[in-house]
């Protein structure tokens, strides 16, 4: 007899979560709904539609069929109560800071972070009139060290990107939530299958979907996901979210959606006035990697720990910043957190410094040259000179990202055949 079970495990989430066979046609995978409009039935639905009364598709920048699986599929996937999907990681944070912060607000973010995202803090987001500390991530004090009256979120990389180190996410979330301050996680690099940031008290969580979970480097994608679980009616800290919205008939959104009023603001007023969207065709491309994640993230991070053993007893490597290996100083983290693997990108440290680091980017054949992380494909790169280039000297030590630094994202290829092809590239 088969036992009745309480919910379904990852596989069969990874494949079935928000979907089903469309009603007319019966297609089994989830057709690319590539149109910008719907028809509505009259006009009093589409007055509710517009009022936010009643669920639909209105207009494709806001809401779309296919992309609706998807954001449905990733905050299952992820034990969390919604999400808006739209085109980039680098947007998902956009939506994410500009539905919490308001001109003078200041946040608090790790210095181990994508490049990308620490320029994105430092520059553009400056030019809104949002105050960023960095902080060393490592001594979690330092976090609560730069709380102000008006720190507005905390953000965090749970794997960071291009070290691969890991953050002690309990103890932030502990202290974020002292001072009831939401924690931001972008959890890209480690995705829901390694690590699920919400059970760890994470509020809200971001991804660039361009990485593993497309998974074969076809797709453009981000997503913010609402964990369901901050209040933020409490305090009148979000007035975007507590206090009555104009367009949408003086509706709180936090009082109106509850647990997932996060998420419909980002979608109702922040997605629809940015205009981020994602397209249906990209969201069909990721939704069918999705499918297959547990396997392929087991895989790379089978690989990533081989390839990382070989490389740290290598003569021409001076040391590999991988949380598999027990030498590294994230080794226990990792037992904590990522119980399946701690994904496959790291950063290797070469002996003879800069000018190695280009001689094997360049020497390297079957590893791609590119600026990616995350795909089927192993990857290279010399991050100083490319992804986190726009750093200053001391910013790039800080990241993880020096001189001397070369990035991998081990893909899942035969491993001996990785193995080869780095090793005549650093000879
Ligand atoms: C950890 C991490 N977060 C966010 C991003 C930004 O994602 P996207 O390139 O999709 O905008 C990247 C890009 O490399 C990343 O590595």
């Amino acid at each position: 007899m088969i036992k009745k079970k309480k919910s379904y495990g990852f596989a069969t989430r990874a494949i079935h979560a928000g979907a089903a066979p469309e009603p007319i046609t019966g297609a089994r995978n989830t057709p690319i709904y590539q149109t910008t409009s719907y028809v509505f039935k009259n006009t009093e639905h589409a007055e509710r539609l517009f009022k936010l009364e009643d669920f639909g598709f209105i207009y494709s920048r806001l809401t779309n069929p296919t992309v609706s699986v998807l954001e449905e599929r990733l905050a299952n996937l992820e034990s969390s109560r919604a999400a808006v999907a739209c085109s980039s990681g680098h947007a998902s944070q956009q939506l994410a800071f500009t539905t919490l912060l308001g001109n003078n607000d200041h946040f608090i973010a790790s210095n181990k972070l994508y490049g990308g995202s620490i320029n994105q803090f430092n520059k553009t987001f400056r030019n809104f009139g949002w105050d960023c500390s960095f902080v060393d991530p490592d001594n979690v004090k330092n976090f609560e060290n730069e709380i102000k009256d008006n720190t507005k979120l905390i953000f965090i990389e749970t794997l960071s990107n291009p070290d691969g180190s890991i953050v002690d996410i309990e103890a932030v979330a502990k202290i974020a939530k002292k001072y009831h301050i939401p924690l931001v996680v972008d959890n890209t690099l480690a995705t829901p299958f390694l690590h699920n940031p919400a059970n760890w008290g994470a509020n809200i969580i971001t991804h660039s979907l361009t990485k593993f979970i497309c998974g074969n480097g076809t797709s453009m994608g981000g997503i913010v996901i609402d964990c369901g679980n901050f209040n933020f009616l409490k305090d009148n800290k979000y007035p975007g979210l507590s206090e009555p919205n104009q367009s949408y008939n003086n509706i709180r959104f936090s009082e109106t959606f509850g647990d997932f009023g996060f998420a419909m603001k980002v979608k109702a007023d922040t997605l629809r006035d940015l205009g981020c969207t994602l397209s249906p065709q990209n969201a069909f491309y990721i939704l069918n990697g999705i499918e297959t994640l547990n396997l392929r993230m087991k895989k790379h991070s089978d690989n990533a720990l081989i390839v990382a053993k070989y490389l740290q007893n290598h003569s021409k490597v001076s040391s590999v910043s991988y949380a598999g290996l027990k030498s590294n100083k994230y080794y226990n983290l990792g037992k904590k957190y990522f119980p399946y693997g701690v994904g496959s990108i790291f950063t290797i440290k070469l002996k003879n410094g800069y000018k190695a680091c280009v001689s094997m980017v360049e020497k390297a054949n079957l590893l791609s040259h590119v600026a990616n992380v995350g795909d089927t494909r192993s990857l290279i790169i010399h991050p100083a000179s490319t992804t986190h280039s726009q750093l200053s000297d001391d910013e790039k030590i800080k990241a993880g990202a020096g001189p001397d630094v070369i990035r991998l994202s081990i893909g899942l290829e035969n491993v001996e055949d990785i193995i080869l092809d780095i090793d005549n590239s650093i000879n």
